[in-house]
């Protein structure tokens, strides 16, 4: 392919592709330098009409597969979102040879073998920085910088909205609802958030770290997921006071019984690099084991941070239309899977935060059931009473225990006469190991 400028087509303009259009328009002449060529964006696909909206000299077509058809695209831009019409878009597009860029987590993590043995088959590129940690290139550094290392984890946190609610609740003792919708009018949020609430929108960026991590299949199953619906406002401070942070983690690691694949809400000690990662920010840990422990830490959503990984994108196109290898770091056909541990095997230390009847004899009960457990009890507090009579809530850390145990210490205690059924059970990580 051979053109005075690398013809962009743009599918869906919403935040990010507006963010998109305006650094390709703002920064035309440094990436022409930088590419040795301009990036022109030739054709929009936007399947409704924003008559305020100016797309310079870019035909526009309300028919997003007309942009994959056009002759005059070079690389197709999928910020539409969603895993069906964008699958069909994409395919479209790779039949037709053009290249495919997207910031589509969804779509990867659900059909990402597919499409992208089907790019290598036809030798085209399909590239998706911005679907992971917004503006953070942890795509390219798994692929390329880190490439040399047998990567033994990769963990942080990955998805703006959540991060930006539980900040906001922690420092300003905000309501949940109303960050949630301030996250929304900033851009941050999915179109439908409850992907950011309940978790699966960090569990498609998960899957697609852990193939790039591991050299496994992408597998949409693979996590196990909670959201940060499961974290009260009560549990955040409760954690402060135990000197934690609570942040939603993505937690992707290589143990000998095989791969641990998880995201859920997280105690972390407040003196960790993790939990000092505040507001929209994103931060993705990668252990390798000749580079050690890396940190990447940036704007994880946002239309212009997420639009700066789709034009570096572009521009790895622009500048090397062969490719700078694999998409997933080893060819589709090579990525080999692994055992997945189960989640009731997953260890590690937790905090619980029940209600019992406020008399001096509940909290041994609730240490025997843990000591019968085997589970060690690193700190069991019983608050004041709360409003409800005779009622208080005990707080308590444990030392590292399987989920299945866990469960069932839990399942015994809210057996107890005194104790409310209603408890939160929250994973600790200090990343000591
Ligand atoms: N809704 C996503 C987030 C956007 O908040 O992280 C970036 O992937």
């Amino acid at each position: 392919m051979s053109h005075a400028a690398l013809r962009v087509g743009i599918c869906g303009v919403g935040t990010v592709g507006l963010a998109t259009l305006e650094i390709l328009r703002g920064q035309s002449l440094a990436l022409t330098a930088r590419c040795g060529q301009p990036l022109s964006v030739t054709c929009v696909g936007s399947r409704r009409e924003h008559p305020d909206h100016d797309y310079g000299d870019a035909r526009v077509s309300r028919d997003v597969m007309d942009v994959a058809r056009d002759p005059e695209v070079d690389v197709l831009v999928e910020l539409i979102g969603g895993t069906s019409v964008a699958y069909d878009l994409i395919k479209l597009a790779i039949e037709q040879g053009k290249h495919v860029v997207t910031a589509n987590k969804a779509l990867i993590a659900e059909h990402g073998n597919e499409l992208i043995a089907m790019a290598e088959s036809a030798g085209v590129q399909i590239r998706f920085e911005a679907a992971v940690a917004g503006g953070i290139p942890i795509i390219k550094a798994l692929r390329e910088a880190v490439a040399a290392n047998q990567v033994s984890e990769v963990a942080g946190i990955i998805n703006g909205t959540g991060n930006f609610i539980l900040t906001e609740m922690t420092t300003k003792g905000r309501a949940f609802d109303d960050v949630l919708s301030e996250a929304q009018t900033l851009g941050y949020a999915e179109a439908d958030p409850t992907y950011d609430i309940d978790g699966t929108d960090a569990a498609h960026k998960l899957v697609i770290l852990a193939s790039l991590a591991f050299g496994i299949p992408l597998n949409i199953d693979a996590p196990v997921k909670h959201g940060i619906q499961e974290v009260t406002p009560a549990d955040l401070e409760y954690a402060g006071e135990l000197g934690y942070r609570v942040k939603h983690l993505g937690i992707a690691r290589q143990k000998d019984a095989g791969i641990e694949m998880r995201v859920h809400p997280t105690l972390i000690p407040e003196s960790k690099q993790l939990a000092n990662v505040d507001g929209v920010l994103n931060a993705v840990m990668v252990v390798g084991d000749a580079v050690g422990e890396l940190v990447l830490v940036g704007a994880g959503a946002g239309g212009a941070a997420t639009a700066s990984s789709v034009c570096a994108d572009l521009i790895d196109i622009a500048r090397n239309p062969a490719g700078s290898g694999p998409a997933l770091g080893v060819p589709v056909a090579q990525l080999t899977a692994k055992p997945l541990v189960p989640a009731g095997d997953i260890a590690s230390e937790w905090y619980v935060r029940l209600t019992a009847a406020d008399q001096p004899d509940v909290t041994s009960k609730i240490s025997q059931i843990l000591t019968s457990c085997n589970i060690g009890i690193a700190s069991l507090v019983q608050k004041p009473s709360s409003a409800d009579e005779g009622k208080a809530p005990i707080v308590l850390l444990t030392q590292i225990a399987r989920e299945s145990v866990m469960t069932q210490a839990i399942d015994e205690i809210c057996g107890l006469v005194e104790t409310d059924p209603d408890v939160a059970v929250l994973r600790v990580e200090s990343f000591d190991q």
